[in-house]
């Protein structure tokens, strides 16, 4: 299994190259590094034996055929946040796309076909919403995120289009459930706990809630050398406030967290008063209530401050998603494939939106975690073990053959 692990290493590494900034990894939505990324993967997939198709927002789906039209499918995202580690995603649908290969390699048809999903854009670095290419898939695209624009200006509809797809049809593309076994997603844990409890792979049990949020503070652009201290309407020293109450509310509330990810402010000069600040804010919990009221107390607290400073403060909610449970049966099959590989079963939750969130709402969803060093991510020091992507793929080549006997079985 080394060997196939090592392939798989070899494989990030090479996309971990393709990237929009010379010095750092970062493959946003519809960028030209997205639309290399996706002729890498698609020429893998051809060679492991499958058909591939790429829907109207940059989707790719590899389809292995057996000897059924019921469908398995797996995957994960191929698009980075800035200046990115080399794994998160690209393992699950590397990961995904060996275990196809692997059969291929020995000529073996399964009772049902695969799907390798790679989804265009789960971070949503570049329009500020996430799981923009696995909701496609779903079905459950939201067609107002065609107005999004990102920090050139560009729309989300102009995007899709530059990238060959056809924005007005983007609520129609969904796959259907019609013929689906369910979704497999294979992913780093992208936190501390594998490694605390020495285990190489993990089951997920639930995925996180998340708000998104832009907020803009407008005060009055001034001479930083003339404009008193009293009466400015400094709208960075109201931002300013309100990021350190987004930090003192989240600690506030046991269980969540709380994101300033984006700050910009204007005109951005030295000897001028900021009259403009943009911010971002991701908060999220396992709990959707807890999420909701603390989304409200920030949305209070930031006209609160705002008019404290004479400023104004606009809240624009960019994309809610509630928390997801992933499916006990399906979950179980994993388990017991985790099993067959000689490990023990541990489950988690995951703080990390994924994919499966989406995909949930089309087909039963379960999640393999992969350990990844003292849990860094969304950072260059990404790191994975060979040995344990090796155990990965042992687990997901179990997990094929226990779906195989659920199948068969009288
Ligand atoms: C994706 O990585 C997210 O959880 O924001
Ligand atoms: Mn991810
Ligand atoms: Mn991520």
């Amino acid at each position: 299994m080394q060997e196939v692990a090592s392939t798989v290493m070899e494989r990030c590494e090479q996309l971990g190259d393709v990237s929009e900034e010379a010095d750092a990894l970062t493959r946003p939505y519809g960028s030209q590094a997205m639309r290399e990324a996706n002729e890498l993967v698609s020429g893998w997939m051809q060679g492991a034996g499958m058909s591939v198709s790429q829907d109207g927002i940059g989707n790719l789906v590899g389809l292995y055929r057996g000897t059924s039209d019921k469908t398995l499918v797996l995957g994960s995202h191929l698009d980075t946040v800035r200046d990115a580690g080399k794994y998160d995603g690209i393992l699950g649908v590397l990961v995904a796309l060996t275990c196809v290969q692997r059969l291929h390699d020995r000529g073996e048809r399964l009772p049902f076909s695969i799907e390798v999903a790679a989804f265009a854009d789960e971070e949503g670095l570049r329009f500020g919403t996430t799981y923009l290419g696995s909701s496609v898939y779903a079905g459950a695209f939201d067609a107002e995120h065609l107005n999004l624009r990102d920090q050139d200006g560009v729309t989300l509809r102009e995007a899709v289009r530059a990238f060959g797809g056809d924005p007005d049809a983007l609520e129609q593309e969904g796959r259907g459930s019609g013929n689906l076994l369910g979704y497999c997603e294979i992913h780093i844990e992208q936190g501390p706990v594998l490694e605390e409890h020495d285990l190489p792979v993990g089951i997920v049990t639930a995925i996180n809630g998340q708000s998104r949020v832009g907020l803009v503070f407008d005060g009055k652009a001034g001479h930083a050398g003339t404009v008193p201290m009293e009466g400015r309407q400094d709208a960075l020293c109201a931002a300013a406030e309100f990021v350190l109450e987004v930090e003192r509310a989240a600690r506030a509330e046991s269980g969540s967290v709380a994101t300033v990810g984006e700050v910009a402010t204007l005109p951005g000069a030295a000897n001028v008063i900021p009259g403009r600040t943009e911010l971002s804010m991701d908060v999220r919990h396992p709990d959707d209530e807890v999420r909701e009221r603390l989304r409200d107390h920030l949305k209070t607290r930031a006209q609160e401050i705002a008019s404290s400073r004479g400023c104004d403060c606009e809240w624009r909610l960019r994309q809610e998603t509630p928390a997801v449970r992933t499916d006990p049966d399906l979950s179980a099959v994993l388990a017991r494939a985790v099993e067959d590989s000689g490990m023990a079963v541990h489950r988690l939750p995951s703080g990390a939106g994924h994919d499966a969130a989406q995909v949930a709402g089309l087909t039963p969803v379960a999640m393999l975690f992969v350990r990844c060093k003292e849990g860094i991510s969304h950072n260059p020091a990404e790191s994975v073990a060979q040995e344990d992507v090796g155990v990965a793929l042992e687990t997901m080549g179990r997990f094929l053959e226990r779906v195989k006997e659920g199948l068969t079985l009288p």
